[in-house]
């Protein structure tokens, strides 16, 4: 995608990312309508859905043949990664947002051809926002971050790291958790898959695990990741499709080998 192109686009949607997180943030604190989706611990609100709708109307507006894949329905049927995709979790962490009415996220990946070329995540409650545009580095409310450690080992590294993995998966699957866990520093985690990879991106923490992601959850984080020299992958050190749900490994390059190693044969 052309710079001036990415540049025009990229503050439309820091734009809109702003306005809906400030439109978050003005209703905190009165009632939530709540609903359940797949499961009884799949959370959706009135707030998740408006917030998406309010991107689908103004894409549709401002760039009509631009495509929206979002996580509740206001976007395209999205069957190829061609042209200009917007990939969009209007509220990453609904468990928290719900619960602990802070770490949450607004979090939006914009798609040229397959290539992550834009990624927003926005903190809301924190008025924290990461950024980055392909090939320019990424950001933190501005503030350019560094590359990641290039020292690091997988023995002193602390991962975020989802405890249901521990809870639903085959006992096989349990059985390498574990001893990764025991080769690893600690485990944290803050439950919004979006800020969970952009704080692997500011070098807080060295990696992130989960299972199940959808593109929506990874699409922004792997953009800004990339900026600072980290890679995402499955499990098996395959690439992502990102039209695809599934396990993610986002981490620091240099322990990347050693964690696929771990954690490639989980079923
Ligand atoms: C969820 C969050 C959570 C992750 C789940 C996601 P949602 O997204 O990112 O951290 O563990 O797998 O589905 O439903 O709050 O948008
Ligand atoms: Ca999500
Ligand atoms: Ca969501």
């Amino acid at each position: 995608m052309q710079k001036t192109l990415r540049n025009e686009l990229f503050n439309q949607a820091k734009e809109w990312v702003l306005e809906a997180g400030e439109k978050i943030r003005e209703k905190i604190n009165q009632p939530m309508v709540i609903d359940t989706k797949s499961n009884p611990h799949d959370l959706v609100t009135e707030t998740d859905k408006l917030t998406e709708e309010f991107f689908a109307n103004r894409i549709k507006e401002k760039f009509p043949n631009h495509l929206l894949l979002g996580e509740e329905g206001y976007g395209d049927e999205v069957t190829s990664l061609d042209g200009t995709v917007w990939i969009i979790d209007p509220i990453d962490g609904t468990m928290n947002f719900v619960h602990l009415k802070k770490d949450f996220a607004i979090s939006v990946g914009i798609y040229h051809n397959g290539i992550g070329e834009i990624g927003l995540i926005y903190d809301v409650m924190a008025n924290v926002l990461y950024s980055a545009c392909k090939g320019e580095g990424a950001f933190k409310n501005g503030k350019r971050l560094e590359p990641l450690s290039d020292t690091v080992k997988l023995e002193e590294s602390i991962f975020a790291f989802n405890h249901n993995l521990l809870c639903t998966s085959e006992q096989f699957d349990r059985d390498i958790t574990e001893n990764f866990l025991r080769n690893i520093r600690s485990a944290r985690l803050v439950g919004a898959a979006a800020i969970d990879i952009a704080n692997v991106a500011e070098g807080l923490i060295n990696g992130f695990i989960s299972k199940g992601l959808s593109p929506w959850d990874i699409a922004a984080g792997m953009v800004i990741l990339d900026e600072v020299g980290g890679v995402t992958t499955r499990n098996d050190g395959n690439v992502v499709n990102m039209l695809e749900k599934g396990t993610i490994i986002a981490c620091n390059e240099v322990i990347h080998n050693r964690v696929v190693k771990h954690l490639k044969n989980w079923i």
